[in-house]
């Protein structure tokens, strides 16, 4: 009997040691619950939502490079074992301490889909010891109404000093097969179309989800990107992503077939090394965004939330920007970037272009360039981008030149001067265009004079560009030494109060808020490609879901003509779009920079239509999230910032749609005048997309609009009050 006593009495202390070890933190809401373990010397964690496990039992930790640790101990013992535990940022750990806080605060971004956000969590921060490595990491988990968030935090100490990542080990065990809209693995571009599929037939549908390139055959078939959003048969939607990507690789995540496990997989250097770190430093957080109803992740603020406060003490040179361009024509090949066919030799800035033969398509010529600024300051835009206005794009990537844009040297025709001064005499500004051909090194060499010319002539604002592989050869545009480069050339033009927005960049994490001068990203697949051989329709319906979780996209809506030949005779692609498609996605792709892509003269042959381009804002007061489902259709409605004007916008994939709006976000008692621009009744994105009916209504608070979206269409609303 006392044996038995004895032993119940082990038995009690072993699980109330046990118990300790456990740890627990929950959302403010009480609805999501992350438990974090240290079980068998290796950090778990796992996450429940509403009393179901999301994330089942997952592992937590690194896998250093082993000639970056600590010297000394690798001295006193070289046995193998030695190795591996240098190595080991993922076992021998104990739980030293665990620390909980709260955190509520509302903010106020700079521009955005909301004037109000709030930030409410619940923090776990657990202090892991490696007591044979004499080291300590700290995990810091946020837990959300919303979600989770966590990251590995290094501090300084005397065996953690330098040290060279071979792989971030982050588990996410997924419970069940779920519906995934994927993009496949790849160290340099988002730039494709989502594959919808269950987990278990990633790996079998991955080659047909890519365009092959170099940096994909590196990848497992199972590598997929994050944002990545899921859901489950019981209809839980699920989003892997990172928030505050900063001197870091970018993550994205392999999938086990079999467990249904993903785990972290950091782009390398040209070494195959994932991450070179000095302490006091930590990872990006990981993110898990958890809700049961898809409009939540559109409205979920996670993402942004966990990035670091404004570092821009003055934010009053930081404005949304509504543009038109000299692009759209090169894109579809009826203009040419290039001022020659000819190939110059002598080195830019000395070449004289003038001896050389004008090819007579160089769009970026005085002549045409003053048309979009008259058109622009016609209707209201706020600038003009010009590409192709600098000498270098007669041969500009692919050929491994390090040197081929100085960014400060135009072409001949274009008058740098003339043009911006005559831009600002209608005030209007123009944007200035950047292409590195991935030359990254000649653009920081030249960044300091780019940027001070864009201020001696009146630019704001920069589209950089990123095609073509990087030199130095071997990194990636995803890569660590990659991402200290978009941020220098970010803090760079912050100095010189200049906006930003990044063409094939690495897909944003929400730096946004602590770089609001960061106004747009492309880094996904945008309207360009509907000029390359087209998108499906559902592209646009799943973005806000995965690739605009990071911040705004540069997407480029606005495509007014979808036969293209009828002004690019050798471009065969058509647009898949309908009209009223094109023009929801000023409402649905929330960005604060937003273009009106297509030809002056193709909206000034329908004006009607172009009206609501020209209305539409682009900054928010509040946005209300109305029907969503990733990939088949969109509906958002927002109230303009500084007005009491509301505009709603609907796109939808593949199939059509019959859209409920109860416009119930109005303000109650006061009377509207809607103008809906919706399909025609017979509008198809194949063969009718330029359908469209314009319709007037007196709508209020009471009031239900059902409204039909053709096949690859949507439609748009403005709603004014009436005085
Ligand atoms: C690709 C960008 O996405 C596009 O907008 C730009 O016109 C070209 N690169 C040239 O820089
Ligand atoms: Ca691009």
């Amino acid at each position: 009997m006392k044996t038995l006593n004895t032993l119940l009495c082990l038995v009690l202390v072993l699980t109330g040691l046990r118990a300790m070890a456990v740890e627990s933190v929950s959302s403010p809401n009480g609805e999501i619950t992350l438990t974090f373990d240290v079980r068998g010397s290796r950090p778990v964690y796992n996450v429940a939502f509403k009393g179901k496990t999301i994330v089942a039992d997952s592992h937590l930790g690194l896998r250093l490079v082993r000639e970056s640790s600590r010297g000394d101990f690798a001295n006193f013992d070289t046995s193998t074992d030695a190795s591996v535990a240098i190595r080991s940022l993922y076992d021998g750990f104990e739980l030293a301490r665990a620390e909980r806080s709260s955190f509520d605060e509302t903010w106020h971004p700079v521009w955005g889909e909301e004037r109000d956000i709030r930030n409410h969590y619940n923090e776990l921060a657990v202090t892991l010891k490696q007591p044979r490595q004499d080291r300590s990491i700290i995990v810091r988990f946020r837990v959300y109404d919303d979600g989770v968030g966590f990251r590995y935090e290094f501090p300084q100490q005397k065996y953690l000093n330098y040290f060279v990542i071979e792989e971030e080990l982050t588990e996410f065990a997924m419970t069940g097969d779920h519906i995934a809209w994927w993009l496949g693995g790849d160290y340099d571009t988002q730039e494709y179309e989502y594959t919808r599929s269950r987990l278990s037939e990633i790996s079998r549908l991955f080659d047909a989800a890519i365009t092959p390139n170099s940096s994909q055959t590196q990848f497992s078939k199972t590598g997929v990107q994050t944002s990545l959003q899921m859901k489950t048969d019981d209809g839980i939607y699920i989003n892997l992503h990172e928030a505050a990507l900063i001197d870091y690789p970018c993550m994205s995540l392999n999938l086990n077939e079999k467990t249904l496990t993903f785990t972290s997989w950091l782009t390398p250097d040209a070494k195959g090394h994932k991450g070179y770190m000095q302490t006091p430093c930590h990872t990006p957080w990981r993110t898990i965004q958890i809700v049961d109803d898809a409009r939540e992740i559109l409205a979920s603020r996670l993402i942004l939330n966990l990035n670091e406060p404004c570092k821009i003490e003055d934010t009053s040179w930081i404005r949304p920007v509504k543009y038109v361009g000299v692009w759209w024509q090169m894109i579809t090949g009826a203009g040419s970037w290039a001022y020659t066919d000819e190939l110059p030799s002598v080195k830019l800035g000395q070449t004289d272009y003038r001896a050389l033969r004008p090819n007579g398509k160089h769009s970026a010529n005085n002549e045409n360039v003053k048309r979009y600024i008259d058109f622009a300051a016609r209707h209201g835009f706020d600038q003009v981008l010009v590409e192709g206005w600098n000498e270098g794009w007669e041969d500009w990537f692919g050929n491994s030149k390090d040197y081929v844009f100085d960014f400060v040297t135009p072409y001949p025709d274009f008058d740098i001067k003339a043009l911006n001064d005559y831009a600002h005499e209608r005030g209007v500004r123009l944007m200035m265009h950047h292409e590195t051909s991935s030359s990254a090194r000649n653009y920081e060499r030249h960044l300091e004079q780019a940027y001070s010319l864009m201020n001696r002539y009146g630019y704001n604002s920069v589209k950089s560009g990123y095609v073509g592989d990087i030199i130095p050869r071997g990194e990636h545009h995803y890569g660590q030494w990659m991402v200290n480069h978009y941020q220098y050339a970010l803090e760079l033009a912050a100095k010189h109060h200049i906006m930003v927005n990044g063409h094939e960049a690495v897909r944003p994490t929400g730096l946004c808020r602590t770089w609001p001068n960061l106004i747009g990203n492309e880094s996904a697949r945008g309207t360009e490609y509907q000029a390359f051989g087209g998108t499906q329709p559902g592209h646009t319906a799943i973005l806000p879901f995965t690739r605009l979780q990071g911040g705004p996209m540069d997407y480029t809506p606005g495509i007014v003509e979808m036969n293209l030949s009828t002004f690019a005779p050798d471009n065969k692609s058509r647009v898949l779009s309908t009209i009223c498609g094109q023009l929801a996605l000023y409402v649905t792709l929330y960005s604060p920079l937003q273009m009106a892509a297509d030809l002056p003269e193709n909206y000034e042959k329908r004006p009607d239509a172009f009206q609501f381009i020209k209305d539409v804002p682009v900054d928010w007061e509040r946005s209300v999230y109305l029907e969503a489902e990733p990939m088949e259709y969109v509906t958002i409605a927002r109230k303009q910032r500084g007005g009491d004007a509301w505009f709603v916008g609907n796109v939808t994939g593949k199939s059509a749609f019959d859209s409920t709006v109860r416009l119930d976000f109005l303000d109650k008692g006061r009377k509207y005048e809607a103008t809906i621009y919706a399909d025609a009744k017979d509008a198809h994105y194949l063969n009718n997309p330029h359908a469209y009916v314009i319709s007037k209504k007196k709508v209020d608070a009471k009031t239900v609009l059902r409204l039909h979206s053709a096949a690859g269409g949507g439609y748009a609303i403005s709603i004014k009050p009436i005085k």
